[in-house]
């Protein structure tokens, strides 16, 4: 019946989609703070639509939440579904090849029947609307099998500041046995992988200084020290030549993996030549001694995001800037705390800096990493239901990215998180031309009921 539902209304389900999708919620630029409003409203009247009870727009310092619940038995289990209906900037907009907010289905070689093609296909509207739609069919079948509570934020893109204070404060509303998200990925649409893991993240902005202003490069160059060249320096000087990152203390918390989990770790399907051919790049990098998903999973990393400072308009012009800046990010693994590496960070690169500059380190949002486990009732239901609709056991995957959401549930709400994902890393989310194919989006509507029998199940018999 639920699948039939959605096998009947699958247009409608995309149309919707795109309605959604045309809303640019970019939370980080105040000129969408009405856009981000709008697509909180949608939302709410989407859910109202389809029978959730209790909906509700929460306003926050920031961006608002949208709640919303549907009670069937007190004795039966909760699922508490988060998503977020925010996006990254569409910036550059001259590297797309559409519209970023006027979605369009193209066919790739990665996704033959279709893609949608729009900020936020992927990361993360068309992923959690999978989960209203999910509920749809199971509601309006008569077929819901456990409790609902619908959790969508507006902040997740700028560091879920406010989702965590009203967390604190509604852990009763939120009470339920188990967190599910859809937020990752899978490896590819013939192989099945449920995320079990995500990195942590420490997020730093440099300002190096020189002289009090800038100068003539011929009359000063040579004789006072360019800031541009002491930040590239010591940029330089934080990786080691083994591709570690030289940072005293930095990896005194790191929780090396056993050799048998990466004998596992190591059996999902990938091909070099595949990832390198896909990127454009003839030779890859890292860390001595781990491969390349060992490097981007289960070691933490540290990246230059942007650097600026000086002259970059047209043509030349000779300056000595006063100025140099780069953010900076450290991806952190399970047991690294982002506050100590912060902390660790912001002191060994103000030791390092010459006398000749003065340096500022800032901190952004950060947040810690996470390891789920593959032996719990909400793990074993969301095997279950890809093996159904896949025809394949999921492999468990540890993820390079980071939602810091799901170890604050788990500590404040003492819930542990299911990354039930449908992406795929090729549909480049946070770049010009994210996608998210309707292969994807279509499997998620589908496996996402069975989680809820399943889970619903296990539970009885626990
Ligand atoms: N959905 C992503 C994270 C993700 C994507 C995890 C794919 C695993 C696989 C999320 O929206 C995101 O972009 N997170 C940020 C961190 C956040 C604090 C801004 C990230 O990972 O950069
Ligand atoms: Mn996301
Ligand atoms: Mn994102």
């Amino acid at each position: 019946m639920t699948q039939d539902y959605i096998n009947n209304n699958k247009e409608r389900f995309l149309e919707e989609l795109f309605e959604f999708i045309k809303i640019p919620s970019v939370s980080a630029d105040k000129k969408f703070k009405n856009d981000v409003l709008k697509a909180a409203g949608f939302l709410e009247q989407n859910l109202k639509d389809i029978g959730v009870d209790s909906v509700e727009v929460f306003p926050t310092e920031g961006h608002p939440i949208v709640y919303g619940e549907k009670i069937i038995d007190e004795n039966l289990p909760t699922v508490l579904v988060y998503g977020h209906y925010d996006v990254q900037p569409a910036d550059p907009y001259e590297l797309w090849d559409s519209d970023p907010f006027q979605p369009v289905i193209k066919k790739t070689d990665i996704h033959p029947s279709g893609a949608i093609f729009a900020r936020g296909a992927c990361d993360d509207k068309g992923q959690m609307f999978m989960h209203v739609k999910a509920f749809e069919a199971m509601y309006k079948s008569g077929e819901l099998a456990c409790n609902v509570k619908f959790m969508f934020e507006g902040e997740e893109e700028v560091g879920s500041k406010n989702l965590e204070k009203f967390v604190r404060a509604n852990t009763s509303l939120l009470k339920a046995d188990v967190v599910l998200v859809s937020d990752t990925g899978i490896i590819n649409n013939e192989t099945p992988s449920i995320c079990v893991g995500l990195r942590g993240l420490s997020y730093v902005e440099v300002e190096v200084t020189g002289p009090n202003r800038d100068l003539h490069s011929g009359l000063y160059g040579g004789a006072v020290a360019n800031p541009i060249n002491i930040l590239s320096k010591m940029i330089a000087s934080l990786h080691n030549n083994d591709g570690s990152i030289n940072i005293p203390g930095f990896y005194s918390d790191v929780i090396e993996v056993s050799k048998e989990d990466r004998f596992q770790m190591a059996k999902a399907p990938f091909k070099l030549n595949e990832y390198k051919k896909d990127l454009d790049i003839n030779e890859l990098y890292g860390e001595d001694g781990y491969t390349t998903n060992e490097r981007n999973s289960i070691r933490p990393s540290l990246d230059v995001n942007g650097v600026w400072g000086g002259y970059i308009g047209e043509g030349a012009k000779t300056v000595l800037p006063s100025k140099a800046y780069a953010k900076i990010s450290m991806r952190l693994v399970p047991n690294q705390s982002s506050s100590k590496i912060t902390d660790l960070f912001e002191n060994h690169f103000k030791k390092i800096a010459p006398e000749s500059v003065k340096v500022k380190v800032t901190p952004h949002h950060g947040g810690e990493g996470v390891v789920i486990p593959t032996d719990f009732p909400a793990f074993l239901a969301a095997k279950k239901a890809m093996e159904k609709t896949f025809g394949k056991t999921p492999i468990p995957v540890r993820s390079g990215g980071s939602i810091p959401i799901v170890p604050m549930f788990e500590e404040v709400l003492g819930l542990k998180t299911i990354l039930l994902g449908f992406g795929l890393d090729s549909d480049v989310i946070h770049s010009p031309n994210e996608h998210f194919g309707l292969f994807n989006f279509y499997k998620g509507i589908e496996t996402i009921p069975y989680f809820y029998q399943n889970f619903t199940e296990l539970m009885k018999n626990k």
